[in-house]
């Protein structure tokens, strides 16, 4: 005999996580990669799974384990990343966007290692710029009628034109998520840290939500928007 475990806020919810930071190939060798550690990818996928919900892990390069009792999809490229999660947000009642996804990739694939030329010359890189994958799901979801809660991250630095919340407000409009998570950047703060500060802004007018404490706290707070946004749809 056994208890069922106790119904959580998405218990029959299918909550499809991105995390990581995906690779781009320079060469057989070498890569463009970020400084994601996939932590807050990882505390949300066990924050939804704490909430009942079924977790499909959609995962880039992570320094963490994921949590057990989660699908898990494993890419290393942009282009492999947008190919996973818009299948996967198809079926899903929210997607969240914790992944670092590179803005560009190297604009030809080269096969061999490149190596030093005797003649000094040395390479040029050009980069093309990746698909918005986020933005993409929006699009995706607008063109079906219906669809899952959309999430997004955004790690901002203020800079002469404008603070990090106002760069945040832009891009919430800009990608028509449903709600974005701001993580503000520069001197050292948050990439792999366990203690974090954000800002849940949602796109529906409420105002803005702080949220200073772990990685798991953070990842709870999301978490708990999302199921109520899903309890007002019925
Ligand atoms: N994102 C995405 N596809 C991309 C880039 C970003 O889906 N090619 C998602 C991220 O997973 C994140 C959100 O968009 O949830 C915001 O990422 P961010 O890098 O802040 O947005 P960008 O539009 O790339 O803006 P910026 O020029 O400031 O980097
Ligand atoms: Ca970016």
């Amino acid at each position: 005999s056994g208890t069922l475990p106790a119904p959580g806020s998405l218990t029959g919810r299918r909550v499809v996580i991105t995390a990581g930071g995906t690779r781009e190939p320079i060469d057989p060798v070498r890569y463009l990669g970020n400084r994601s550690s996939g932590k807050q990818g990882m505390a949300l996928a066990a924050a939804a799974l704490a909430e009942g919900a079924t977790v499909e892990l959609i995962l880039a390069h992570v320094e963490v384990p994921a949590p057990d009792g989660v699908e898990l999809v494993q890419v290393e490229t942009a282009e492999e990343l947008r190919t996973a999660t818009l299948r996967a947000a198809k079926q899903a009642d929210a997607l969240i966007m914790a992944a670092a996804v590179a803005d560009f990739r190297p604009a030809e694939q080269i096969l061999t290692k490149i190596k030093k030329r005797a003649d000094g010359v040395d390479p040029v890189i050009t980069l093309v710029r990746n698909p918005d994958i986020l933005r993409e799901a929006v699009e995706q979801r607008t063109a079906a009628g219906a669809g899952p809660v959309i999430v997004g991250f955004a790690a901002e630095t203020g800079d002469p034109t404008a603070d990090p919340l106002s760069h945040a407000r832009e891009k919430l409009a800009r990608k028509g998520c449903d709600y974005l998570v701001l993580n503000q950047v520069g001197d050292g703060r948050v990439f792999g840290l366990d203690d974090t500060a954000a800002t849940i802004l949602d796109a529906g007018g409420t105002e803005p939500v702080e949220v200073i404490g772990t990685k798991a706290e953070v990842a709870t707070a999301v978490v708990a928007r999302v199921a109520a946004a899903l309890a007002g749809r019925g």
